[in-house]
């Protein structure tokens, strides 16, 4: 039922000390335990996620979700001519591809991740701006120091404590800054996460909050991912300090006929895969 990995081969921990494959479970994981885990599977599977999804991403496209929305086309940090000389922070940027697209447009990224892996793959493909080991809910820079924050499905779908993520947003931000954020559509989480019509089928209630989590044979979380509901999102955007100024739900576009886990055209075509979330920080 992961939501946003590559496939769940994908998050068999390599290692000496973890050989057995992870259980599957559903139990509580709270903000210490869900950063730990999340670096290390993050640090242990970036590369193969950087081979799966690397070339639909493009080294230096703007792609917010499986959906292939791209922010030439959507403008959710305002119209392209216009970021240039911005300084806009990444949160949870992987391998920077939109960190690289905004600094083509003449903006100054930093790229931030919890994962040191994920962001040496930002440094093999290049780039000038800054890169950044962190995590999204102690952000290590001063009050206003952005224009503009984004994240395509970083750090959000897997904090215990989204409220403490938005609030270091909203505190980094200049005001009428905005922050931008996908993350998987909460109606996912009834479904099974597959691509085919198996996922068409609700098996689990989109009211469980309970979060999913990989264990090892210890007990020990090895990934977790947190469920909020959409009613969930729009109050912790309140609770930070954030206004909401829209709610994007991508439709699946013709052109696209990319699986991605498990999101499919058959799937896109009926039900929404990515929320996006527009703040503004008055
Ligand atoms: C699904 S990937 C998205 C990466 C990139 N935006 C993309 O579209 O490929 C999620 C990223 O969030 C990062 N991440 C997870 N938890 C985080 C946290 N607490 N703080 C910062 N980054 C985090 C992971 O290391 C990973 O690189």
């Amino acid at each position: 039922m992961s939501q946003t990995t590559p496939d769940s081969a994908a998050a068999e921990p390599e290692g000496p000390e973890e050989t057995e494959e992870p259980e599957a479970t559903r139990r509580a994981a709270g903000v210490a335990e869900s950063a730990r885990a999340n670096r290390g599977w993050w640090d242990r599977n970036a590369d193969e996620y950087q081979v799966e999804h690397g070339s639909f991403l493009g080294d230096d496209r703007f792609v917010w979700c499986p959906e292939g929305l791209d922010e030439v086309e959507a403008e959710l940090l305002g119209p392209a001519e216009e970021l240039a000389g911005k300084e806009v922070l990444e949160i949870g940027a992987g391998a920077a591809q939109c960190s690289r697209w905004l600094a083509a447009q003449g903006a100054r990224p930093v790229a931030l991740d919890l994962s040191h892996r994920q962001l040496q793959h930002a440094l093999r493909i290049g780039g000038t701006f800054p890169l950044v080991c962190a995590d999204a809910a102690a952000l290590p820079f001063a009050d206003a120091s952005f224009d503009l924050a984004c994240s395509a499905y970083g750090a959000l779908p897997f904090v215990a404590d989204p409220v403490l993520v938005l609030r270091e947003v909203r505190r980094v931000l200049r005001p009428g800054g905005r922050f931008v954020f996908s993350v998987t559509h909460p109606i996912r989480w009834a479904f099974p996460d597959e691509p085919g019509p198996e996922g068409l089928s609700v098996s689990a209630s989109y009211f469980d909050r309970t979060p999913y989590v990989e264990q090892d044979e210890a007990g020990r979380a090895v990934y977790v991912e947190h469920h909020r509901t959409l009613g969930d999102r729009v109050r912790d955007v309140v609770a930070a300090g954030l206004r909401l100024v829209d709610l994007v739900e991508p439709e699946w576009p013709a052109w696209n006929t990319s699986e991605w886990g498990g999101w499919s055209p058959l799937r896109g075509r009926l039900i929404p895969g990515t929320a996006i979330f527009v703040c503004v920080r008055d």
